[in-house]
């Protein structure tokens, strides 16, 4: 139990990446509390976000053909309202960015540069030099918050649960990531919005940061929020294939600049799977990619005759991680893999960004909105935070100032101090189960061996690290959802149902009693 307690003036924001900040934004002058787990700016995946942000503000394209490839990636499952009002609201919310400071590319005229990534039928993705539009995004905004009155910043410290009163969220419980031992912290709010990204974290090999783990769904199943699409995990078919920890990602924009990909025979072997080659689904890219590893082979992207020396400078991050791995891209391919980068399930929310639980919220990749469907488009994550960011926001403005409502259920078992270290261990072989087998192939006996072993993990750590127990309760939903789902779709690809099921084409909330059982 703990005797600390914060009251956060206003709505408090857990998560500081992109979703959180512009929402903090939108709120103003509202007060809010966004909590980060690091110093801001660090170890958010927006930041990290390569490619850009998809909207139709170029000539000729239109927010109905945005949609339309949006729902055609999602494999059946994208809510098609959802995808209207996002993509219509794009073009304001790149205004909004680059109102906060966003320095996208601008041609000599003054006009939005667009790059092509798989998927869209048009250059739509707008960027920052070539390959570094999130860090740029996350450094604007950034300023701006800390330039705004209304928004109070708190650095290093990690939400663990949330708290619930008479059936509503009215707070969270948090604990200091640069003190393990200081005492948990009940910050009490009017509102929570929960921002914590996605789960790349609970698998061996992920684009995402280290912290970005899952904790979120984990912490909002136990509370009772509803969560839905948890099956449905997107891996990039280009993880840089060096030995580092999280993999470094080579952008899809270099396939939208004709990057090819090769085998060590110079094979162009995706299009053997699919007609559009390179610039197929990521799924079917990844898949490929897969299989041409698991046959002993190698996976290269070729950016030598599409890009060139021109790499240095137009993919700068991209170029460096290379440069640090001994590769020359100019003269030599880069070699591939999958690398898990993005969930499209999460917390249920509806338009308005609220999760089943009253005084809860959620945005960004730990909610599932019904925009990706079972396979995201490239780059409308970045677009899906902003955009639910500024009708959470409104959403909340509309309300009466709130009060605190008490008394508060700490959740059960009660909170103990953190304990020292994290269970590195334990957390690496959460991280091989489930890219072993919850990965980019499925099946049955994998699963269920996958969920024998999260179990295992979660036992021997039970009443230990609230971080471990968040990861464990992620995994276990994702895992189940997985097993549930006996057919293939979008991210959800199974071995032992390889098509799609036109009966199984909904789709379906999962708890964690339910996953639990299983
Ligand atoms: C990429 O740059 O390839 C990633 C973009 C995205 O995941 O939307």
């Amino acid at each position: 139990m703990t005797d600390n307690v914060f009251e956060a003036e206003g709505t408090l924001i857990v998560g500081a990446g992109l979703a959180g900040l512009f929402t903090a934004l939108k709120l103003a002058p509202r007060p809010c509390t966004v909590l980060s787990p690091e110093p801001i700016g660090v170890g958010a995946s927006s930041a990290w976000a390569q490619g850009g942000i998809a909207a139709a503000v170029g000539l000729g394209d239109t927010a109905a053909a945005h949609a339309l490839d949006t729902i055609a990636a999602g494999a059946g499952l994208v809510d098609e309202t959802v995808a209207r009002f996002v993509t219509e609201e794009a073009a304001a919310r790149i205004f909004d960015l680059l109102d906060y400071g966003a320095p996208f590319d601008k041609d000599s005229e003054g006009k939005l540069l667009q790059s092509r990534e798989a998927a869209h039928s048009a250059s739509r993705v707008v960027r920052v030099s070539g390959d570094q539009a999130g860090r740029a995004i996350m450094d604007a905004l950034i300023r701006t918050a800390h330039a705004t009155p209304s928004i109070r910043l708190i650095e290093n410290v990690v939400v663990d649960d949330l708290a619930v009163a008479d059936g509503h969220v009215v707070g969270a419980l948090a604990r200091r990531t640069d003190d393990p031992m200081a005492s948990p912290v009940l910050f009490r709010a009017s509102e929570v919005v929960l921002a914590t990204g996605g789960v790349g974290g609970l698998f061996a090999v992920t684009t995402n940061p280290a912290r970005v783990r899952g904790q979120g769904l984990g912490l909002a199943a136990r509370a009772g929020a509803e969560c839905i699409d948890v099956e449905f995990v997107q891996f990039h078919p280009t993880g840089i294939a060096v030995d580092r920890d999280p993999c470094p990602l080579a952008t899809e924009a270099l396939r939208g600049h004709g990057a090819t990909l090769i085998d060590e025979d110079g094979h162009r072997f995706v299009l053997d799977t699919h007609p559009d080659g390179e610039l197929a689904p990521r799924d079917i890219v990844a898949r490929a990619i897969h299989a041409k590893i698991m046959a002993g082979g190698t996976a290269l992207l070729d950016t030598r005759e599409a890009v060139g020396a021109a790499i240095h400078e137009e993919f700068p991050t991209v170029a460096q991680y290379c440069k640090e791995a001994g590769i020359d891209p100019a003269q030599q391919p880069i070699p591939v893999r999958p690398a898990q980068h993005y969930h499209m399930g999460g917390v249920k929310t509806d338009a308005r960004g609220r999760a089943s639980l009253p005084g809860l919220w959620a945005c960004g990749e730990v909610a599932a909105t019904g925009l990706h469907g079972a396979n995201r488009l490239a780059s409308n994550s970045l677009l899906e935070a902003v955009v639910f960011g500024n009708r959470i926001a409104a959403d909340i403005s509309s309300r009466a100032a709130g009060s605190l409502r008490g008394p508060v259920t700490l959740p059960d078992p009660v909170h103990g101090p953190a304990p020292r270290r994290e269970p590195t261990n334990a957390i690496a072989a959460l991280r091989k189960t489930m890219n072993d087998h919850v990965g980019v192939l499925r099946s049955a006996k994998g699963l269920r061996t996958a969920l024998r072993q999260i179990r295992k993990v979660a036992d021997a750590h039970a009443g230990g690290s609230r971080a471990l127990l968040n990861m464990t309760d992620a995994a276990t939903l994702i895992t189940a959802a997985a097993l549930l789902r006996e057919e293939s779709r979008g991210g959800h690809f199974r071995e032992d149902f390889p098509e799609p099921v036109e009966a199984q084409r909904t789709r379906r909330p999962i708890t964690l009693t339910e996953a639990l059982k299983l």
